[in-house]
Formats: structure tokens, sequence, C-alpha cells
């Protein structure tokens, strides 16, 4: 299966699944990871690994509709199986995301639905949980939302902050992805009724 990466920044989470899928015997590649900005320093740990990259640079498009359109192209070019979203940093249009229904998975920092949006750790600190963590997620048109297919949980702290909640969690980020992401391409994820079924491998 194909996989496409979009990415923002530093690629922290794509690294973790290139780095999974380079170990593993998984019937997957990357085909492309691509940025919505030129200086992400993910792109060089993608070119370093033999993966092509693109750059579809969002600040150069006038209007979400058009930057989503070019989006779109890039990825398709790849013919995608799976479209991962992570740490890209764009709130993506209705189209675009119905274009990928069923197919393209986001990481979100937070326990959802608890904490939707950003600055996660901050929300969690100041609602005062006791348990904090994040979740892979099938996208869905309504932001942070979509079902949910894996959740890593880790206490709160006393002493936390959101530095050290969010350093403490990307650990479990790195975890959880690759797993959601071989589940999707061993084909065992299936959405029902709103929610994630994980098959039992036979
Ligand atoms: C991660 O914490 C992810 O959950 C959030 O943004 C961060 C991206 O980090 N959506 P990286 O770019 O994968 O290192």
């Amino acid at each position: 299966k194909n996989i496409v990466i979009l990415i923002s920044g530093r690629g922290s989470n794509m690294e973790a699944i290139v780095r999974a899928l380079e170990a593993g015997r998984w019937p997957a590649r990357v085909a492309a990871v691509i940025s919505n900005k030129a200086d992400a320093k993910g792109l060089a740990f993608a070119r370093a690994h033999g993966i092509p990259t693109a750059v579809v640079p969002s600040k150069e498009f006038a209007t979400r509709d058009a930057f989503d359109a070019a989006l779109r192209q890039a990825v398709d070019g790849y013919a995608p199986d799976l479209v991962v979203l992570a740490g890209f940093m764009r709130i993506l249009t209705a189209p675009f995301v119905e274009h990928y229904a069923g197919r393209m998975l986001n990481i979100h920092p937070s326990l959802l639905p608890l904490f939707p949006g950003l600055a996660t750790h901050r929300q969690a600190l100041a609602a005062g949980v006791s348990e904090h963590g994040a979740t892979v997620h099938f996208v869905t048109a309504e932001l942070d939302h979509g079902p949910a297919v894996l959740q890593a949980r880790i206490p709160v702290l006393p002493g936390d902050t959101e530095d050290s909640l969010a350093q403490r969690l990307l650990e479990h980020e790195h975890i959880i992805y690759p797993q959601a992401v071989r589940l999707f391409v061993e084909d065992r994820l299936r959405i029902e009724g709103g929610a994630v079924r994980i098959l039992e491998t036979a």
C-alpha cells in the first residue's frame, strides 16, 4: 500500500512511522512526504531515507480552497491508499477530507473527545485532569472528531508543565501512530456506526 505523509514541521511522528516501516515487513511503503512549509525540518529526514518529498506552500495560496486543490493534486500524484497527517498544522476543507474519507489518519495530542484544537497540554493542565494522552483517529470534516483508532494514556504528574507533558506524550505518540498505520495497511480497521473496530489476526 502507498502511504503519503503530510507534515508541517519537525516530523518526529513521520520519522517514527518511516523507521517502523523500515524495520518491519508491512505491506506498505511511504510513497512521499509532503509539507506545506519549505523549511519543515522533517523533509531532510525523508530525503535522507530515499523518500520523495514535495512542498505545497500554503502561504502562497490566496484561499483555503485553492491550497487544498493543489495539495490534493500533489497527494493524488502518489496514488495513496492512506494519507497520514503527522503534525500537519492546517485545517483541511470538507471536500478535501471527503475525498480521503476512510483513508486519512491524524494524531491529536489529547484523549479525544477531550481538548480538540490547539494547546492541548495547556488545556489538560487547566482542566486539572489526572490523565492525559494522544489519539490516532480517522479524519472527518469536524476538526479532531473522527473515529478513534488507538489512544495512549499517561498520568499527569505533580509539577508537570506543558513542555514536560508534551515531551512525555510524544514518546507514546511514536508508538501508537506506527501501530495504527500498521493496522490500516494490514486491512484490520473497520469503521462501523462511527466507531472503529479492530479485526484480530487470523
Ligand atoms: C505532535 O504532538 C502531534 O500530536 C501534534 O503535533 C505534534 C507534531 O510533532 N499534532 P511532529 O511534527 O510529529 O514531531
